[in-house]
């Protein structure tokens, strides 16, 4: 079996998984993703991180590989979940001798995972602690609620590798053969975005307080838990995360997120998006078709946003109210929202709309608000068009 470098002394020993339907029952990956784990040899060996339990018999065939006839003498946890932590058990009980180094979360959280004995077994880190395996030495530095309240990462001061837990992470497998697969700057965005905003994106505050503790390392080298490792250019990705934690918008645009039973509010959202569109760049999403978690990363991607959605049994159409929700809950703010209803006999949907908007932090409601009673007229299309001025002005 090849070996896989990272460098010299690091090696990876992660997983694609190509087959799972969703990731956390809810992301599409229609790449697929990968688990990673990576292993140190030195004088004592540690190894970084397990995978899901989907994968724990290559996993371990890999791990194999790399340690030959040696065993581990540390295993990593820098997160409890159970796409990284849900071989732990297995490998524990292959290496009794191995200790389990977390902090002092990992371990109150060990026992509603596993029901095993590990008295005499722990390392219990806490911030600023190192651990020397002889020429390489960990240093361990808390990421609390960057997305877990156990979460926290490792540099590696030899080598100038900064393990970043799930930070950094991106959906699509690796399908590498002898060399870690290295990001490549143009690709890496789309998929790491979609996966920071639904993941990551309510902890905003925890990530800054983490990117300004990484500020202060040499690093030339970054070992997520998912996708590939980052080498080359870090600013750039390192920039991503601090526009991304800062809930700053990245680009200028406007997304029009739209649901509709008939197709009439879908018309009108089309109208925006032509008198739009001669000005700006402007993208449409359907709730119903596509994919929601696409929807939420445009959302956060782009600086304004318009809603529109019919009524439906005096509510809004559901799937607005479960994207509303998702952006409340993912910590959606700082952007200018516009507002397009639809209802035949007693429009709701605006109003509610709108409610749900007041609930997130700095969200400027651009006017006018627009109502379509059933289907476009001069009226409605005025005031759409009266919208498109506000919103490119
Ligand atoms: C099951 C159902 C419930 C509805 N409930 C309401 C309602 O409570 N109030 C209202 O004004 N219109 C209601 N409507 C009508 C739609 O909001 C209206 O026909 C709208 O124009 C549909 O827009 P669309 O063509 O984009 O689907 C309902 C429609 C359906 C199918
Ligand atoms: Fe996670
Ligand atoms: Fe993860």
């Amino acid at each position: 079996m090849n070996k896989v470098k990272v460098t010299d002394g690091i090696f990876y020993v992660g997983v694609d998984d190509e087959t799972i339907d969703l990731f956390e029952s809810q992301y599409e990956v229609p790449e697929g993703v990968s688990y990673n784990s990576y292993v140190i040899m030195d004088e004592k060996i540690a190894v970084m991180d397990t995978v899901d339990k989907r994968k724990t018999e290559e996993w371990m065939e890999k791990l194999q590989g790399v340690l030959e006839d040696r065993t581990p003498d540390y295993l990593i946890i820098s997160h409890l979940e159970p796409d990284h932590a849900s071989s732990i058990k297995i490998l524990a009980e292959k290496y009794p001798a191995m200790q389990l180094v977390g902090n002092a979360k990992t371990f109150q959280m060990f026992g509603n995972f596993f029901q095993m004995d590990i008295e005499g077994r722990t390392v219990v880190v806490k911030e600023g602690d190192s651990l020397s395996l002889g020429k390489h030495e960990l240093s361990f530095y808390m990421a609390p609620m960057v997305h877990w309240p156990e979460v926290m990462v490792e540099y590696e001061k030899t080598e100038k590798v900064l393990f970043s837990a799930d930070g950094f992470g991106k959906f699509g497998a690796l399908r590498m053969k002898e060399s870690p697969a290295e990001a490549k700057l143009e690709d890496w965005a789309c998929e790491a975005r979609r996966y920071y905003f639904n993941i990551v994106g309510k902890y905003g505050a925890p990530v800054q307080t983490l990117l300004k503790k990484a500020s202060g390392l040499d690093i030339q080298m970054i070992c997520p838990l998912h996708g590939p490792v980052l080498k080359e250019n870090l600013e750039y990705y390192i920039g991503k995360y601090q526009t991304w934690s800062s809930y700053e918008p990245e680009d200028k645009g406007i997304l029009i997120a739209y649901a509709s039973i008939h197709g009439n509010t879908k018309e009108a959202a089309y109208k925006l998006a032509e008198y739009i569109g001669e000005k700006e760049k402007v993208v449409l999403t359907d709730l119903s078709r596509q994919d929601m978690s696409e929807a939420i990363e445009d959302a956060f991607r782009y600086d304004r946003m318009v809603v529109a959605a019919p009524t439906y049994d005096g509510g809004m159409f559901p799937v607005m109210e479960d994207f509303l929700r998702h952006l409340k809950s993912k910590a959606y703010q700082k952007r200018k929202v516009g507002i397009i209803e639809n209802g035949s006999w007693a429009p709701m949907a605006g109003k509610l709309m709108k409610g749900l908007l007041e609930e997130m932090k700095q969200i400027e409601v651009i006017e006018p608000v627009v109502t379509v009673t059933s289907a476009l007229n001069e009226a409605s299309t005025k005031a759409i068009e009266a919208l498109a001025e506000s919103l490119v002005k």
